[in-house]
């Protein structure tokens, strides 16, 4: 190997004493070299082994068109040495791209073989010079030689990769993860001073806000110069929402009391993670999720539906699974299920998702027809006159940077073909479960304006964040919402649970077990005490007027003077809000 690999392996083994430098090399001496190349799934990609002057042997790679999956095209090579649970290793590598169009490399270590557990899965952007990436992380499993596999998956569309320089060492267990270089995931736009921010809140402003005006007049009908006024929005009209359990709705003692606090302080909308999917409907009836849905707009909460259709065999209850034979009884169980279900929630529900995940999940449609799905819009409509019905989807917009891949093309399919038959489509769901690199605000306004142009509402529905790095997470939180605020068609967004003690992805989770914030749940609180609150404080003018911009929503508005104070409440929606009060004076 050249004389740049000797100098990464001597940096690290800098850092640990003891045994020989060849020990330490999980994929032998000279990996780049030995790496093994692999096109599958039909996907069209040519690799060639270089000798390039900067940096020695290197692959170049090009992949035509879009391969099935990122694992269609890859370079493997299996280990040559053992590896044991808690050792750390250290991945290095040097990549660049080709060419114009985006490029990525996934780097992975797993068992090589079912149920290939992985140890490291990381998403790289390359950019056309040379760079260095360092990958430190630590084995989860127990793995002689030869039983795990490094692999670089390349099955992107239409990239030119060059990778020189591999080489990834075993420092054991007793090297600290922290004390290695690393290389961090993190998206562009992400500086305090990016550009993109101030356009951002510039149209927050634009869309969001509305110019608020109070005229204080005496008991006399005269203008009133020098009170006190105050407005303070209490509810915005742009949806903050969380997915929540019905046992944690319904539920008694200090996590369930804990967990009302919270969503009642922080958010205006939910959605049932799982007590209105079909088969949980189908064991547990209708009742404590009824009750839920009560307590929650009591509470002033709107409630969205989740899901009627999610249409795979593994999501409808057992007895219509068994029905692929029989595609008039399974029809005729599906639009009683639909008409049950709308029909119970009737006009309770601002929102449906009729169909979920419909690129990965179509076994419905495989067995009833194309058809099928705007039938299932109709009889949903039919059963509830008043909820907005959507086509919800996973990773359009945490498609990783990546733009018109093939799940955002068949969404697109899918959304166009629903409305040219005519079905009442009335809202687009976009997921947003993010792991691996998160999408730049700029991007995600590429992808937000392309399904705008079907001119509907767009919600994010279940958003989560799992990167593995505090920071990234709390950062991201931030910019994600800022993001889709300063986009006019996005309605609202929704995370997909926000207590520890009650989430798919514990670590995604706002709060911790104890209800204190992670730093993510602080960068959310503290986005909506500071850069969303409207809290002004204003003394009226010569005229009696006193005026602000302020977020559209529910307002409290405060006037006092002389001695008198009059305190009301005001919606402030898409006209510009003015009021007069009276106030009694002495
Ligand atoms: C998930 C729930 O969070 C889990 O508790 C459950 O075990 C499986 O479903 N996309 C969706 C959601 O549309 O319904 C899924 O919710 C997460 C992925």
């Amino acid at each position: 190997m050249g004389r740049l690999m000797t100098t990464i392996a001597m940096v690290l083994m800098g850092a640990v004493s003891g045994a020989a430098q060849t020990d330490r090399h999980v994929l032998g001496p000279e990996p780049a070299a030995s790496l093994e190349f692999l096109a599958r799934d039909q996907a069209t990609a040519e690799a060639t082994l270089l000798d390039l002057a900067d940096v020695g042997p290197a692959w170049r790679v090009r992949v035509a068109g879009e391969p099935a999956s990122t694992w269609s095209v890859m370079l493997r090579r299996s280990s040559t040495l053992a590896v044991r649970a808690g050792d750390v290793l250290h991945l290095r590598l040097q990549a660049r791209r080709l060419g114009d169009a985006d490029a990525w490399i996934e780097a992975v270590f797993e068992r090589a073989g079912e149920p290939y557990e992985k140890s490291l899965v990381r998403q790289l952007l390359l950019t056309p010079s040379w760079q260095t990436f360092d990958l430190p992380f630590a084995a989860r499993h127990d793995l002689a030689a030869g039983e795990a596999q490094f692999t670089l998956r390349l099955g992107f569309p239409d990239q030119q990769v060059e990778i020189a320089a591999v080489s990834l060492l075993n420092l054991g267990p007793d090297v600290d993860l922290k004390s290695l270089p690393a290389t961090p995931v993190t998206y562009a736009g992400r500086a305090p001073d990016a550009p993109w921010r101030a356009r951002a809140w510039q149209r927050i402003d634009e869309h969001r806000k509305q110019g608020l005006r109070v005229r204080v007049v005496d008991a006399a009908g005269r203008p009133l110069p020098g009170a006190e006024v105050r407005l303070r929005l209490t509810r915005h009209a742009f949806r903050l929402g969380t997915a929540v359990t019905t046992g944690m709705i319904l539920g008694e003692g200090p996590d369930a009391e804990a967990y009302r606090a919270f969503l009642l302080r922080r958010f205006n909308e939910v959605v049932f993670e799982n007590d209105l999917k079909w088969p949980q409907l189908h064991d547990a009836g209708y009742d404590r999720t009824d009750k839920a849905v009560q307590w929650l707009r009591d509470h002033g909460f709107t409630v969205r539906g989740h899901v009627l259709l999610w249409p795979s065999q593994r999501y409808v209850p057992r007895h219509v699974a068994a029905l692929e034979s029989d595609p008039s009884a399974l029809a005729a169980e599906i639009d009683r299920h639909l008409r049950r279900t709308a029909g119970f929630f009737n006009r309770r529900l601002v929102e449906w998702d009729v169909v979920n995940e419909p690129f990965a999940n179509h076994w419905l449609m495989d067995v009833l027809g194309p058809q099928a799905m705007p039938g299932w819009f109709a009889v949903a409509r039919q059963a509830d006159p008043a909820a907005r019905l959507f086509i919800n989807d996973y990773d359009i917009l945490a498609s990783g940077n990546r733009l018109d891949t093939a799940h955002q093309r068949h969404f697109h399919d899918a959304i166009r073909g629903l409305l040219d038959a005519g079905a009442p489509l009335g809202g687009i769901g976009m997921q947003g479960h993010f792991g691996g690199t998160p999408t730049d605000p700029e991007r995600l306004w590429i992808i937000l304006d392309r399904f705008a142009a079907f001119g509907l509402p767009i919600k994010v529905t279940e958003l989560d964040i799992e990167v593995g790095d505090d920071a990234l997470h709390a950062d991201y939180l931030r910019d994600f919402i800022i993001a889709c605020l300063a986009h006019p068609q996005v309605s609202g967004i929704l995370q997909w649970g926000f207590w520890e003690g009650r989430h798919w992805k514990p670590h995604a989770a706002l709060l911790r077990r104890d209800f204190t914030p992670r730093p993510a749940g602080q960068a959310f609180i503290d986005l909506l005490d500071g850069p969303l609150a409207t809290d002004v404080r204003l003394v009226s003018d010569a005229d009696g007027v006193a005026a602000a911009r302020g977020f559209k929503g529910a307002y409290e508005i405060t006037v006092r003077a002389g001695g008198g104070e009059v305190r009301l409440t005001a919606d402030v929606g898409d006209e510009p809000f003015a009021i007069d009060v009276g106030i009694p004076t002495p």
